[in-house]
């Protein structure tokens, strides 16, 4: 089967989505509220239909699967949309911006047996999966801590803040890797230069076994950085995106109590490694993985159910936000 394919929202992020979906599926409709990007599109894509109305998109029979990436604000009203209307549902991140409102889509979804997968892009990168395979078979020992630096100086955004602009995808990562929710969640953080929107905010998550994790998102800063550290008990990883070939590294690193120091902790520094990893493009694994779940079936709804984890700590850290600036 070859699944008809719908997508809505053809800007910054858009487009890089239309690309794999035009190459791995039957793309049949475009959406914008834009009519220079309309034209755009409908000189590229000559095969699809291009217009301005979503409800052209839920009320086509001939189309199965929807993609959303438009404006966060716009996410949940066009995802329950489509859902009601029967479409197997890709959403960017975040896919709602309160976590009854996330609630409500995962149980349409559920109800109806369609798919609902958020755009957790860095969940399908082959270096995060490495880092997967590395905590869960051991290879670190217990997690202790993990965190998240996603800085730079741009993209500056007015409708969403850098937590759930670029928190979103640590968080996805974080939550993945510790498989647990967080007890605690702790943000801080200021709005620089659009009022209301903080550009600058460091988070603080305990989970229940005792693991914490830390963020620090900002698009006002001097470094480009999309950093991911994970410190076990026996050893650590990092991985670094920002890197071309050493994007996983595995330092053999660790505190020991040898029985001739009598209780006194020593560190132990031994090899630095860093594996092969594939080079194959995350958002194409992600759309892959879409067409996978369109085909197969959304199983139980694992990728929906984590979107409404994710969507819940965002939440939590959204209000100690508001309560730290009150
Ligand atoms: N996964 C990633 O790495 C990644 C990276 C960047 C952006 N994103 C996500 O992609 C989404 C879009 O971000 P962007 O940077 O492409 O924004 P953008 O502003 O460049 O594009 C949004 C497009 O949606 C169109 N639009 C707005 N309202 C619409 C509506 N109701 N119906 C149809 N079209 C509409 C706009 O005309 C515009 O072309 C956001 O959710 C963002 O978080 C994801």
């Amino acid at each position: 089967m070859t699944v008809r394919i719908a997508q809505a929202g053809l800007g910054y992020w858009g487009k890089n989505l239309v690309r794999n979906f035009d190459e791995l599926a039957d793309l049949r409709r475009l959406v914008d509220a834009s009519p220079e990007i309309r034209e755009q599109f409908a000189r590229r894509y000559p095969n699809a239909k291009v217009t301005a109305s979503f409800d052209d998109l839920c009320d086509d029979p001939d189309i199965d699967a929807i993609v959303i990436a438009t404006p966060v604000p716009t996410h949940y009203p066009l995802a329950k949309q489509a859902l009601e209307a029967g479409k197997h549902v890709f959403v960017e991140k975040p896919p709602a911006m309160r976590a009854a409102e996330m609630a409500e889509l995962v149980a349409l979804a559920v109800e109806r047996n369609l798919v609902l997968m958020p755009g957790h892009l860095l969940l399908y990168h082959p270096g995060v999966r490495m880092l997967k395979r590395l905590v869960d078979a051991g290879d670190l020992g217990d997690v202790l801590c993990v965190y998240g630096n996603r800085q730079n100086l741009g993209k500056i955004r007015k409708d969403e803040n850098a937590l759930w602009s670029l928190g979103v995808h640590d968080l996805s990562v974080i939550l993945y890797l510790i498989g647990e929710q967080p007890s605690e969640a702790v943000a801080h953080g200021n709005a620089f230069l659009t009022p209301g929107v903080e550009d600058v905010v460091f988070c603080y998550l305990r989970f229940p076994s005792g693991k914490i994790a830390h963020m620090h998102l900002s698009w006002l800063d001097p470094h480009k950085m999309r950093k991911l550290t994970v410190v076990g008990a026996e050893k650590m990883a990092v991985f670094d995106d920002m890197e071309l070939e050493r994007k996983v590294t595995i330092y053999d690193k660790a505190p020991e109590q040898p029985a001739q120091t009598y209780g006194e902790w020593r560190t132990r520094t031994g090899d630095i490694f860093s594996p092969k990893i594939p080079n194959d493009e995350p958002l194409r694994l992600e759309c892959r993985h879409f067409l996978d779940l369109v085909e197969n079936g959304p199983g139980d709804h694992t990728e929906a159910f984590a979107g409404l984890e994710v969507v819940r700590a965002l939440e939590q850290l959204q209000q100690s936000l508001w309560a730290a600036a009150s």
